[in-house]
């Protein structure tokens, strides 16, 4: 047996997922949340994780750095990468919008959107036939329209504070979001019964979490 390498993003997602992997029986004794530490390994049951940046976990899944990744499905349309999008984990809810101030007009020549997001953000528009200058920002971006860089914002919500408490409202909904577990292409075939077991090990946890709270 070969260990399995799951990388996951740190930040919002982490404990969540620990959680779902204790479920699972698969415990990383060592961890605790303010630890420093980045590698964690369960050796009864083979399976490591490497806590990296959030945005870089589409990156190390699709170079084989890890077998697997528990990725915001933000991350994972920004990145384009080219790996197996395999279970919605159901956490982590929230949506992709624009917001901007309420008399905004969508529609005027040249809008300035400014987001961590810029391929989402050109996608969705250029869909419509709609093109945008796009501003890309690292954190933050509701101040972009409220100091005048920026005619909207492309980001995610999930309980709206942020908007609200900056004025801000959503004027259009993209799409929504949550967690999802993504899967090197090739350590998918050529470890097929491992990382598949895995798999449906954790399909059942879901579907009986699920069912215990629909
Ligand atoms: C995200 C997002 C919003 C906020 C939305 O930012 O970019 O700013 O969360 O959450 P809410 O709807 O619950 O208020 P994050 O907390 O990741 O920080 P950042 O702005 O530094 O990227």
């Amino acid at each position: 047996m070969t260990y399995i390498n799951i990388a996951l993003g740190k930040g919002r997602l982490v404990d969540k997922t620990i959680s779902l992997l204790k479920e699972m029986g698969i415990d990383f004794c060592e961890y605790h949340s303010e630890s420093r530490k980045l590698i964690f390994e369960d050796p009864k049951n083979y399976i490591r994780i490497v806590l990296v940046k959030a945005v870089d976990v589409p990156t190390y899944v699709e170079k084989g750095a890890a077998d697997i990744g528990v990725v915001g499905k933000d991350t994972l349309l920004e990145s384009g990468a080219n790996v197996f999008e395999m279970v919605n984990l159901g956490f982590g809810n929230c949506k992709f919008v624009v917001a901007g101030c309420e008399q905004l007009n969508l529609y005027k020549k040249k809008l300035i959107v400014a987001t961590k997001y810029p391929n989402v953000a050109k996608k969705y528009f250029n869909q419509q036939g709609r093109s945008i200058e796009v501003i890309k920002l690292n954190g933050s971006v509701e101040l972009a329209p409220l100091v005048g860089l920026s005619d909207c914002i492309v980001d995610i919500v999930e309980t709206g504070t942020t908007l609200k408490e900056n004025g801000l409202k959503i004027l259009e909904e993209i799409c929504p979001i949550s967690a999802r577990l993504i899967v090197n292409k090739a350590s998918y075939k050529t470890n097929f019964q491992q990382v598949n077991t895995f798999l449906e090990k954790l399909q059942a946890i879901i579907n009986r979490l699920e069912v215990n709270n629909p």
